[in-house]
Formats: C-alpha cells, structure tokens, sequence
C-alpha cells in the first residue's frame, strides 16, 4: 500500500519505461481512444467498480485507463501466471501523472512468473475492495474472476467447501483452499459479492463456454456479455492476433528457423486458422489436426494437410495445441515426438497438452533453458522442449497480440461494459452478444485508422438487399 492504493507488482520503477510504451500503444488502439473521446464528458462508468481479470500487458494498460476515463474504479489482475508485462504493471499502478514514489494510478496484483498459490491469492485481492465490499462489474478473461464468485456463493450456500478429490489439479485444489480460507474468514463473502454484481463481460472462448454452461444449468448468477463472439473480437483478434503473436513466442523461445518445418497445428477454428497462417507464412509445411468435418474440410481447401497426431509425430518438428480442449496431446504423444520436437499450446488453458503426465514420466528430466523454456529429456536420451509450461505461449514466451488488433477486442470490452452497467435491469441472467451495428462500428473506426475507404450504399441499392443504409449489413446467421 503506498499513497493510498494497494496492489502488488514487480518492480514500480519499471513505470517510466511501461508508460512509454503505453503512449506508443495509444496511438496504435484508435477504438479505444474513439471511446474516451466519445464519452469525455458523460462518465458512463461513474459509480463502477470493475474488477477484471486479464492479461496484464501494455494493452491492457490502455483498457484499463480507457475504463477509468468513463469514470471507473478498477482493481485487475491477469488471468495468467506467465502473461504480465512488468512494466505495464507498474505503470498503470502509477499512473499517467503519479511518481514510483506517489502512485496515483490503479491497483494491480500481477507480476510474471506467478505461482499458483500467488495466482488465487491476486485473484482474490483483485476481488476485495478496500472498504470490504467487491465490485459491481466483472471484465474477464478465461472466467476465473466468475468461477472464484461463483464457487465462493456456491459453497457459502452450502456451508462448506468440498475437500479435495485425489484426481483433481494442484490447481483446483489451490482455488478449494482459497475459498476454505476466505469462508473461514467471511462466510458470506462471495454471496454478497455476487448479489452486488451487474454483469460479466467476458473476453475469450474458453470462458464464454464455461458462461454458457453456468446458464444453462440455471446456476449464472449475473447477467453476461460474449465479448468473444463480436466477430471485430474472435475474427480479428484470435486469428490476425495469433498470426502475429504466435511466431513470436516461438522466435523469443527457441529461435529455430521454422521454414521447412514441420508443424502440426491441433484445431482449426479461429485461432488455428491464425497459427497455420502464422507457421505458413515462414515457410513450414502445416498439418493440422480437427474433430470437426467442417473446420477439418476448411483447412484441407486452404491447403493444408489434414491428419491425425499419432500418425505424424515421427515427422512434426513443432506442434502447437489450439482446442480450447483437454488431454490434446497426451504423453504417449511426447514419448513419440522426434529428438527436440518443440510443443506448445495457445488455447486458454494448460490441459491441453498433459503435463502432469510428462512430470510422472519414469525417469524423465526437465533441464530448464530459460524462463519459460523446458527441455524434458526422456530416460532413452530424447528430449522435447516444452513452451510455457504448456500455458498460453504467445504471452507467455512473448508479449501476445499487438495494440491495433486487441484495439478491436477492447473496444467491444468497453461498450459492453458501459452496456451492462448501465442497462443491468433490462438483462436477465443470461448469456448475451453485442448488436451488430456496435460491431460494425467498432470495425469502422479500425478500418478509418488504416486509410481504407469504405463504398456507400444507396438508398436503391439497401432496399434491393433489404438493409438500411446505416447497417447492420448482415443477417444474425452471417458467419463472415
Ligand atoms: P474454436 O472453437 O473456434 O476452435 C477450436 C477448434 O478446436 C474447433 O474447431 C474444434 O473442433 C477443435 N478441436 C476440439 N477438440 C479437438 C481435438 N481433440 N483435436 C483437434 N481439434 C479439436 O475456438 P478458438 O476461438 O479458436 O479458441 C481456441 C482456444 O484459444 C480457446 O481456449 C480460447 O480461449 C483461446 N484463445 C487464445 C488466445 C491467445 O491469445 N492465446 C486468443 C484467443 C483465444
């Protein structure tokens, strides 16, 4: 705690060196200064207390400043031990006009390299407002920020909190003890924390699915935004995001010349779509794997071969999981990769790829290159290097999606946050998307920023097509 706000990041001096890159970033997120600009004197968010849960880097710095400049008050933390740029950090801790030493800025519970212990512990702070109380709006990344809320009103209603089962993850055992200690502590805690919340709004696919599977076992105990399926969110930023950041992360790991390569890409929705490109676009030969006759038929047409992973370990030199599912590769995979195959993940969570089982390989030794860099070598000498520990490797070995297209994701982060805290009455306890004409704004301002110049319908030719001439331009079902 200094100057008033608590928070706890690497290194507060990193500040001037994250505020440079911040003002360099604003100007590549033309959304989300369109946005400050648009409601510089009404403070839409006055009164709001936003939680949020999401990669803290310099991106998200100008989120967050953008959420304070419509009025919020924002406690954040990431949603990823290894995903915090530490000068961003520091920077939006002490902000545009305080000192390391007179922060005026937000608090922040991020640095890289957490624990998983640190990890909840951030989650919780983030969670726990200074005077007691809890936020009265979610942003969220992945849904660990709603799941801790929901577990915590769950097992409060309950009275107790479930000891933990010999199957399940040092993970979920770390968020039990977290919630066993806070009902200790408050045993009311997260129901009233719950009760004061407008909405989530939530940012990716993984936890827009665990949000629909809260709904539809009637257990959601707040109105939701699906920022994820804006399409100026999953079209853009899961693919042109991953096409950027994903090499990127393979380049800073092991910087191994990929052209001639070859890589195997595990799913082909929108985010493989962007990995192979990414891969493609150097040159390496793609396979791509697919549950989904759809997406597996789309990746074929693009050119790509189409297998399936046990058949093509002999030959992959990378392989990248992109599911958003679990047990994608498994261990019997790794014991068959090829002498420094190099594996990673880029789904939302770590289950991809089953690490627990490399750590219980008999015999097997992890010699660590760098932060985020493991050769895993096999008793018969063979080894595998492992990305991020299997977490999301594009902001774990590099620094994620750049400003222009995380512009795209945040802008609609922001209207639909000013939607729910404004408008919570007219919301049920459902999961909703944005309108279409929002996210052809947001593509219109993204578009202006690049020169491109858009046609005009005329008046003739919108009823001919039966739109208006300000849009919406498509259909609800239109799949872009
Ligand atoms: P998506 O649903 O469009 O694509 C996933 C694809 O994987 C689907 O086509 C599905 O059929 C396929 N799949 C499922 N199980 C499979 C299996 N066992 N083997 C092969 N293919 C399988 O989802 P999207 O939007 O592409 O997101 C994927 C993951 O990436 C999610 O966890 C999401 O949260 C995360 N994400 C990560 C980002 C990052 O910066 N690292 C950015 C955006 C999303």
């Amino acid at each position: 705690n200094r100057n008033g706000i608590d928070f706890a990041v690497a290194d507060l001096s990193l500040a001037e060196f994250g505020r440079k890159e911040i003002r360099l970033a604003e100007h590549e997120m033309p959304g989300l200064m369109a946005l400050r600009r648009e409601y510089s004197e009404v403070y839409p968010l006055k009164g709001a207390r936003v939680s949020g849960s999401l990669h803290m880097t310099v991106q998200t710095a100008v989120l967050i400043e953008t959420l304070v400049s419509l009025g919020a008050e924002v406690r954040w933390a990431s949603c990823n031990i290894f995903s915090t740029q530490d000068h961003a950090a520091a920077a939006v801790v002490v902000g545009p006009h305080g000192t390391p030493e007179e922060p005026q800025g937000v608090p922040v519970f991020a640095w890289k390299g957490e624990t998983l212990e640190e990890y909840w512990w951030t989650a919780e702070s983030m969670l726990t407002w200074p005077d007691g109380g809890g936020p009265n709006m979610i942003l969220d990344d992945g849904g660990d920020a709603t799941l801790l809320v929901h577990k915590g009103a769950e097992y409060e209603k309950a009275g107790v909190v479930p000891p933990a089962d010999e199957n399940d993850s040092e993970e979920w055992q770390l968020v039990l003890e977290t919630l066993r200690k806070s009902l200790a502590a408050d045993n009311g805690k997260w129901t009233k924390i719950a009760e004061g919340i407008r909405g989530v709004t939530e940012e990716t696919t993984t936890g827009v699915m665990r949000l629909y599977q809260l709904a539809a076992a009637g257990n959601l105990l707040f109105p939701a935004i699906n920022v994820n399926d804006a399409v100026t969110k999953s079209k853009f930023d899961n693919r042109y995001g991953i096409r950027h950041s994903l090499i990127d992360g393979i380049n800073r790991g092991t910087d191994v010349l990929m052209g001639g390569k070859v890589a195997v890409i595990c799913g082909y929705g929108d985010v493989g779509k962007g990995a192979a490109e990414s891969l493609r676009g150097q040159g390496a030969r793609i396979i791509v794997t697919e549950i989904d006759p759809i997406c597996a038929l789309q990746a074929a047409m693009d050119g790509y071969d189409v297998q399936v992973l046990e058949d093509v370990l002999g030959r992959a030199d990378i392989i990248i999981t992109t599911t958003g599912n679990k047990d994608v590769v498994r261990i019997e995979h790794m014991a068959a990769m090829k002498h420094q195959a190099i594996v990673g993940n880029i789904g939302h969570f770590d289950n991809e790829i089953d690490m627990a089982g490399l750590q219980r390989y008999p015999g097997i030794r992890r010699i660590n290159i760098k932060p985020q860099v493991d050769e895993w070598v096999f008793p018969d000498g063979k080894s595998i290097l492992v990305l991020s520990e299997g977490r999301l490797l594009n902001l774990g070995n590099a620094t994620g999606h750049p400003s222009f297209v995380m512009s795209n994701s945040f802008s609609n982060q922001v209207i639909a946050q000013v939607e729910l805290f404004t408008k919570y009455q007219e919301y049920d306890k459902e999961v909703y998307r944005l309108p279409k004409k929002l996210d052809e704004k947001v593509a219109r301002i993204h578009l202006d920023a690049l020169g491109g110049k858009l046609t005009k319908l005329s008046k003739d030719q919108a009823e001919y097509i039966d739109v208006d001439v300000e849009g919406p331009y498509k259909p609800e079902h239109y799949r872009y």
